[in-house]
């Protein structure tokens, strides 16, 4: 007999329906898998509403006390997806509870609270995981794998961003994730935490963080209609230095008109670069500076890496390796990269102690803002 897994799943917003679709289909994906997972119950702050979603998606449990699912004994995964503000309170009490964790990002709003947390989690024993979704790309894996083997040598130099263009109307209301009181912090929470992680991912430890916010509409209404003054950031600017000695900047925006989800990233070495961008998420850039320059060139010059569905097999399988990706491609490996891990007893990754550390710089960038200080950690 199967191990089944029950989630209890807190939020129903846009990621409480990714990680419950993910959960759904993961049988297409991975057929090899010797465990069963379904969502047991739903949390979400109007009854009416956890109960049509568990109507609509087959949930057993319609809660707006999440409470409820985190001390019931059948639940054995507790999946956060709600607002930022609330995920502290709920990692510990799920900590308390023993159950198994998977967090969206950020971890929760402060690096006093997020180390706290990890290392509560650590000494329960507990196997908790963050979504860091991106890392779960075939071009990102593809891309730890070549700069890991040594190909670009030294790293000297990085540049990434990640720019949105929802904050480019000033007619738009504000929501949460403008709002520090519930985000946390502004688009430097919401969308830098993923840069952060994916560059600790890729280059390892910050050394000194230099942070610019940039509010370009101090005025806007808010949710209930009323005018409403922002008191987050909608764009932030960062120079880091890493403690390899690579230095490169990072720009993090909602006020970039253009862009839809464009994170790009891009490495420089002493002897090669990489440079991928996940809107178009099929290709991986690698430039080999060891190659001689010919006559007329030569054989030098980027090569566009097909990665494209590269999953491992077996689970990569499915559609095939051939089929473009996309961004709920990267949640469901994610998902299933936490299950496997939980399951298998292995330690998670990224952890805990990962979504700690992205708060750390998240929380140094805002501390040089503040004071107009380089913050070396
Ligand atoms: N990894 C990713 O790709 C990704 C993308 C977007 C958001 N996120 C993260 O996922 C989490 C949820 O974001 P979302 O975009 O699904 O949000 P959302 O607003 O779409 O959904 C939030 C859900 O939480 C519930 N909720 C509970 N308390 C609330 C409160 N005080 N205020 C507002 N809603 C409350 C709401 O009922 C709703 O079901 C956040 O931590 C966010 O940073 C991750």
């Amino acid at each position: 007999m199967k191990k089944e897994y029950k989630i209890g799943l807190l939020g129903f917003g846009s990621m409480g329906k990714t990680h419950a679709y993910s959960v759904s289909v993961l049988p297409y994906y991975h057929p090899e898998m010797d465990f069963n997972v379904k969502i047991e119950g739903v949390c979400t702050r109007s009854q009416e509403k956890s109960e049509a979603v568990c109507e609509k998606y087959g949930f057993s449990r319609a809660v707006t006390d999440e409470s409820v699912l985190i001390n019931s004994p059948d639940i054995d995964i507790i999946d956060i997806c709600t607002p930022n503000c609330c995920h502290a309170d709920t990692l510990r009490a799920a900590i308390k509870a023993g159950k198994a964790i998977y967090c969206e990002k950020p971890i929760c709003t402060t690096y006093s609270d997020a180390i706290e947390i990890a290392n509560l989690a650590k000494s329960a024993g507990i196997s908790a995981s963050m979504v860091f979704n991106n890392r779960h790309y075939p071009i990102v894996m593809r891309a730890k794998e070549i700069i890991d083997s040594g190909a670009i040598g030294k790293p000297v130099s990085f540049h990434t961003s990640f720019l949105h263009a929802s904050c480019t109307d000033p007619e738009k209301p504000a929501g949460w994730k403008q709002d520090r009181d519930i985000c946390g912090g502004g688009v430097l929470f919401d969308l830098g935490s993923h840069v952060i992680d994916m560059l600790t991912y890729l280059c390892g430890e910050v050394a000194d963080v230099y942070g610019r916010s940039q509010i370009l509409y101090p005025i806007r209404r808010g949710r209930d209609g009323n005018t409403w003054h922002t008191n987050a950031d909608e764009a932030f600017y960062m120079i880091c230095t890493m403690t390899s000695g690579a230095v490169g900047t990072i720009d993090i925006s909602k006020l970039t008109v253009g862009t839809n989800d464009d994170f790009t990233f891009e490495l420089y070495g002493t002897d090669g670069a990489i440079k991928f961008n996940m809107m178009d998420p099929e290709w991986l850039y690698y430039y080999d500076a060891r190659i001689p320059e010919g006559k007329h060139g030569g054989d030098r010059g980027w090569k566009a890496i097909e990665c494209i569905g590269r999953y491992p097999a077996p689970g990569g399988t499915f559609p095939n390796g051939r089929s473009p990706v996309g961004w709920l491609r990267g949640h469901i490996e994610s998902m299933y990269n936490f299950l496997y891990r939980l399951d298998r007893g292995m330690e998670q990754s990224p952890s805990l102690y990962d979504g700690a550390y992205v708060q750390k710089i998240l929380d140094a960038a805002y501390k040089s803002d503040d004071t107009g200080m380089k913050i070396t950690l």
